[in-house]
């Protein structure tokens, strides 16, 4: 396995001071003092788009990139993984509308832990689709290189990569950037014309809220021999809470964003819940949990029950309900509708969401009128993350514990050999908040 330049090395550095110099009082001066950026000079001609995180996400939004504007060009891509790389642009060599738009060289492969950095210096525009743990790293090297950013869900996987993101999204908005969020639903018309209902008055004073993600289990890879505890980690991320978030995090982030949309940007001053790991109990799966139950509480005393499984053989529902004074809001990809008072359903077509996120953002970039997703992009983030620490300690977390919180998910660096932070399962109780 190659072994990564110095440059990563510092990127783990650069990653902790960030932290440590980051705190929640500076990001919130940062916020309110912020001017918001509303015109910048347009684009013409090629825009390079480059692709950091070549898997699955990664070779959709670089196809997905490609279709939004008729002189995007894919002209460099990074990942930890030689093979991944090579797979995405075998994948989209393959797709006939984009295939000709695909003009990567050899030089412009770059893997490893620092390709990063060097798909963003070849990049007016960068795709963000490695696992969240980087993310906060990445947007912050694009954004200081000056370019435009489609950024993954979730943004990061701890309270120290939220305030990085937060700050940095910041400098977005003064340097005239677009930050595009991976969070589509934001991008569905058929949740944005059932939001603007809601938000509207149609089902009244928002009493409660509930939130379900139950699906089944997903891939998970076992350890190779010879395999270095980072090589493996990095193979088999989703179980591990360092490069995931948990799958709390990881998953549930789409539909607790619907709830903070729904609520129309307020978010949960506290939560509280429980959690654990009764079918994934191997080894192959890591410290994080199969299930979360939590209960977060608004300002106003309006709950929000939050419930996310990943279980195999058992009912599956993915949805969000609102709950009014004058009726309900039923929120899922099948169904959005609206009973009571006003009742209304949405009948139209349902558009590509994931389309539609790159048509905006390669649009905004063209028109000179940038586009921001920052704040929910990391409040959201934070939100689940806020449910992780409860379901970890079991313990009530406040929002403003969870964005003060210290943990550090930061491994000794950055390298196949460096030691990935330590992985216990967390035991509520036993836990405490970081
Ligand atoms: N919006 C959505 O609906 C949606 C759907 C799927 C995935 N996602 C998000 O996209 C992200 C990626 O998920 P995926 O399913 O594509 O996973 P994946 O494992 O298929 O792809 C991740 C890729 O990133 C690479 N990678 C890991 N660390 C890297 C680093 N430091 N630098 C460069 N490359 C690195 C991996 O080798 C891998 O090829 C996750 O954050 C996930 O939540 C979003």
């Amino acid at each position: 396995m190659a072994q990564p330049s110095p440059s990563a090395l510092d990127s783990a550095l650069s990653r902790r001071t960030f932290l440590q110099s980051t705190s929640a009082a500076a990001v919130a001066g940062s916020l309110a003092g912020a001017t918001v950026q509303g015109q910048t000079a347009g684009r013409s001609g090629v825009l390079r788009v480059g692709l950091i995180g070549c898997g699955g996400r990664g070779t959709g939004a670089a196809q997905q990139a490609l279709l939004a504007d008729s002189d995007a060009r894919l002209v460099a891509v990074g990942d930890a993984f030689a093979d991944r790389l090579d797979g995405c642009l075998e994948t989209l060599k393959q797709q006939p509308d984009v295939a000709a738009k695909v003009e990567v060289p050899r030089e412009h492969r770059y893997v490893g832990f620092d390709a990063y950095q060097k798909v963003i210096a070849q990049s007016d525009v960068v795709l963000l689709a490695t696992p969240p743990h980087f993310r906060p790293m990445h947007v912050k090297a694009a954004i200081a290189a000056g370019k435009h950013v489609f950024a993954e869900k979730p943004v990061a996987v701890d309270a120290l990569g939220v305030r990085s993101v937060l700050a940095t999204c910041e400098e977005a908005k003064r340097k005239g950037l677009s930050v595009v969020s991976g969070l589509c639903l934001r991008y569905n018309y058929g949740f944005q014309e059932l939001m603007k209902r809601v938000h509207a008055g149609a089902i009244g004073e928002v009493l409660s809220l509930q939130a379900n993600d139950f699906r089944g289990t997903i891939w998970v890879k076992p350890r190779q021999p010879g395999q270095s505890d980072m090589e493996y980690q990095m193979r088999n991320w989703y179980y591990f809470t360092w490069l995931s978030g948990d799958f709390n995090v990881e998953q549930h982030v789409h539909f607790l964003d619907v709830c903070a949309w729904a609520m129309q940007g307020q978010y949960p001053v506290s939560a509280f819940g429980l959690g654990g790991r009764q079918q994934r109990t191997g080894a192959e799966y890591g410290n994080i949990y199969d299930h979360h139950s939590v209960i977060y509480e608004y300002a106003s005393g309006v709950k929000l029950h939050a419930y996310c499984r990943q279980q195999s053989g058992l009912r599956g529902d993915v949805s969000a309900h609102v709950v009014g004074a004058k009726g309900t809001a039923e929120i899922s990809s099948r169904t959005l509708a609206i009973k009571g008072a006003e009742p209304w359903a949405y009948r139209e077509k349902q558009n590509n969401h994931y389309q539609t996120e790159h048509d905006e953002l390669f649009s905004a970039i063209r028109a000179g009128k940038p586009i921001n997703n920052g704040d929910y992009m990391a409040r959201s983030t934070l939100m689940a993350i806020m449910g992780r620490m409860a379901t970890y300690t079991g313990q009530q977390i406040t929002w403003e514990q969870a964005l003060n919180s210290k943990e550090d998910l930061t491994p000794d660096g950055y390298t196949w050999d460096s030691k990935p932070p330590p992985s216990p399962i967390a035991v509520p109780g036993v836990t405490k908040l970081g």
